[in-house]
């Protein structure tokens, strides 16, 4: 008989790629909004594994990134794709809550699938506040942000 408490199941990104129901049609249309106009700064909040963040930087040379999140195994899994891809002189990934890096500087700015970091009232509004979270999104943005391009917000599903 099997002991079910010590069943190993293989790691998540073993078999998926994004932590949230992303298609690699729809990755694709938001890796090309979030690099034209070529951004120099990308902030991923509630990045996950930062595959999204590490498919932006790689479609825009000089472009820096950096990821946040509270899941010490999704940082730690997105510092290793970034060094086995070679990009982790531009990318960054903090391990820390969403909201702590809100001010941070970002010229486009990353949320997908994780739009409960921005806590009440965002998180309390059933069903979720999509409105409130894409607000609070755009509060990140730099005073004079670019004429196109900007925060990609996935709040809704993708
Ligand atoms: C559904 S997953 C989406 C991950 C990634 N954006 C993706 O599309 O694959 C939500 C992510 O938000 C992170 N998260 C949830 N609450 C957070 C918070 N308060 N601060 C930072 N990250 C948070 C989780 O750890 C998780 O990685």
């Amino acid at each position: 008989m099997t002991d079910s408490t010590s069943l190993e199941l293989p790691p998540l990104h073993d078999s998926l790629t994004w932590l949230t129901p992303l298609s690699e049609e729809r990755a694709a249309h938001l890796v090309t909004f979030l690099s034209d106009p070529a951004p120099t700064d990308v902030l991923d909040m509630g990045c996950g594994w930062g595959e999204l963040l590490l498919r932006v930087v790689e479609s825009v040379p000089h472009a820096r990134g950096r990821g946040v999140d509270r899941s010490p195994a999704f940082i730690e899994r997105a510092r290793q794709q970034a060094r086995i891809r070679g990009l982790d002189d531009r990318v960054i990934f903090d391990l820390m809550p969403g909201l702590e890096a809100q001010n941070a500087a970002a010229d486009a700015v990353i949320c997908i699938g994780a739009s409960q970091i921005w806590g009440p009232p965002v998180e309390d509004a059933q069903p979720l506040d999509y409105g409130a979270a894409l607000r609070s999104l755009l509060l990140t943005e730099p005073s004079s942000p670019k004429p196109t391009g900007g925060p990609a917000a996935s709040c809704a599903p993708n």
